[in-house]
């Protein structure tokens, strides 16, 4: 009979006892949920910190071992042995799917591929040069307009269907984006590509003449979705789970969460990384950068490098920095400059006791702009990219919250320092 753990916080002279919850692996989490009711006081933890907002079992990090699980299974694993169909089903049902499973699951996904013709419209209205997550965030917002035929979030089914429709749909609304912003047309999809072929197919391919996807340049792409994929409760998951918690549109939430990667401190590093390295643009200018990142009265952070979670190698680095390798040699572009000043950056911020200090180490955003930049993808659309890959972690993630029977709307108290009580001067009155 193992007995309940317990905190006491002691206020007052009056001592409280609050139960300590255990999960699989990883830290417990001081269950305080009554400590309002019982104290009359909030904790205080803005950025959450030192905060557990919810139960999962998605997925899982270990900052300090550089470990990220997908439902148990190291990303390692995954990113040699999967697909990333393979892994949007991990993510969502819990398990990887056996032939017939992913027969089917490949078979739901793909008819949903085509977006309703008159979404096309909605591009009419964005200036050419919008940036593409902009678009992205008014476009699929705007799915939320259509599909009134399965909107009761309460109906399995319903969320089963809007869970494919929006794993089907982004890689077809992601490459329009791209399409728009080059003046070309929209290529509809090809049902018998598999996903990541049929995207590339969807940004590089012409109504003129027959693309053929390089099958290495493609296989790297399902590798960057893969590691993008989920990420336990970053800034724009805990978006998704905030606005879906009032019961919202889930395809409205989705466009909350795209808002929300859109940020340099966030899954916009990975362009924010690149302008960097195109800024320093040699080895020699290293050092002065490096110097700017500790200077407190300098906001310039070294973009790709640091994260909330990982003060070890972020695992999805190493994989990206590996995929990058093999992307290059296959383009014959071994020699890319910004990739030999990335690993010499890399390797100079990791000998710098600052960087040691802070365990500043690089995150994924670090190396996936030099491989989506080999793959012929444009600077503004990378993050765009990482939404195509993070919408599979956001649905399962959105699905978990609506089914949890503890799920509440999310409301967030505060520490109140504005002005005390006071009376209102009529107009006419006031100095
Ligand atoms: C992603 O949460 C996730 O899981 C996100 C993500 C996902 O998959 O969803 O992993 C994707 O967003 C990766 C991170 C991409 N962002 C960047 O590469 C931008 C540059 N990095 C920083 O902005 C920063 O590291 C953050 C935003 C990523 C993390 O910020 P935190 O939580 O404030 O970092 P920290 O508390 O661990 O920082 C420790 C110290 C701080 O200084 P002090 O307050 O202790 O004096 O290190 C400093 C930070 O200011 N620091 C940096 C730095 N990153 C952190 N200093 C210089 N350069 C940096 N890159």
């Amino acid at each position: 009979m193992t007995t309940q753990r317990t905190a006491t916080l002691t206020l007052d002279g009056k001592a409280n006892e609050f139960p300590i919850l255990s999960g699989t692996i990883g830290p417990g989490v001081i269950d305080i949920r009554t400590l309002y009711g019982k104290t009359g006081t909030f904790t205080f933890d803005p950025g959450f910190m030192s905060t557990a907002a919810c139960k999962s079992s998605i997925t899982y990090i270990d900052g300090d071992k550089g470990e990220l699980l997908y439902r148990g299974y190291p990303i390692e694993q995954l990113a040699e042995h999967c697909n990333f169909l393979e892994t949007c089903y991990l993510l969502k049902n819990g398990e990887l799917p056996n032939s017939a499973q992913y027969a089917d699951w490949e078979m739901r996904v793909k008819s949903h591929t085509m977006v309703h013709e008159q979404l096309t419209r909605f591009f009419q209205g964005f200036r050419r040069d919008a940036h593409p997550m902009a678009v992205l965030v008014g476009v699929v917002g705007a799915l939320s307009a259509f599909y009134h035929d399965s909107l009761d979030i309460n109906n399995p089914e319903h969320r089963l269907v809007a869970a494919i429709r929006l794993i089907a749909k982004m890689p077809t609304i992601v490459a329009m984006t791209y399409k728009y912003s080059m003046g070309e047309p929209f290529m509809y999809p090809r049902n018998n590509l598999d996903y990541s072929a049929n995207f590339m197919h969807m940004m590089f391919g012409t109504p003129c003449e027959e693309y053929k996807p390089n099958p290495v340049l493609v296989k790297a792409l399902d590798r960057i979705l893969i590691l993008h994929a989920d990420h336990e409760q970053n800034a724009s998951t805990s978006t998704v789970r905030l606005s879906g918690s009032s019961g919202a549109n889930p395809f409205a939430c989705i466009a909350a969460g795209i808002a929300c990667l859109w940020g340099p401190a966030h899954g916009g590093a990975n362009e924010a990384c690149l302008k960097m390295l195109e800024e320093i643009g040699d080895v020699s200018r290293v050092g002065e950068y490096i110097k700017r990142s500790k200077d407190k009265n300098d906001s310039f952070k070294l973009m790709g490098f640091g994260h909330r979670v990982y003060k070890n190698f972020d695992p999805r680095a190493k994989l990206m920095r590996e995929t990058c390798h093999d992307v290059l040699n296959e383009l014959g572009l071994h020699d890319d400059r910004l990739f030999k000043l990335a690993l010499a950056l890399e390797k100079i911020a990791l000998e710098d006791d600052f960087f040691i200090e802070k365990k500043l180490y690089p995150n994924v955003d670090f190396y996936s702009g030099i491989v989506q930049r080999a793959l012929g993808i444009p600077v503004p659309m990378f993050t765009g990219i990482f939404a195509l890959a993070r919408t599979i972690g956001w649905i399962a993630q959105w699905h978990e919250m609506i089914g949890d029977p503890e799920q509440k709307i999310g409301r967030p108290r505060q520490l109140y320092t504005g002005a005390a009580p006071r009376s209102v001067t009529p107009l006419g009155k006031r100095t």
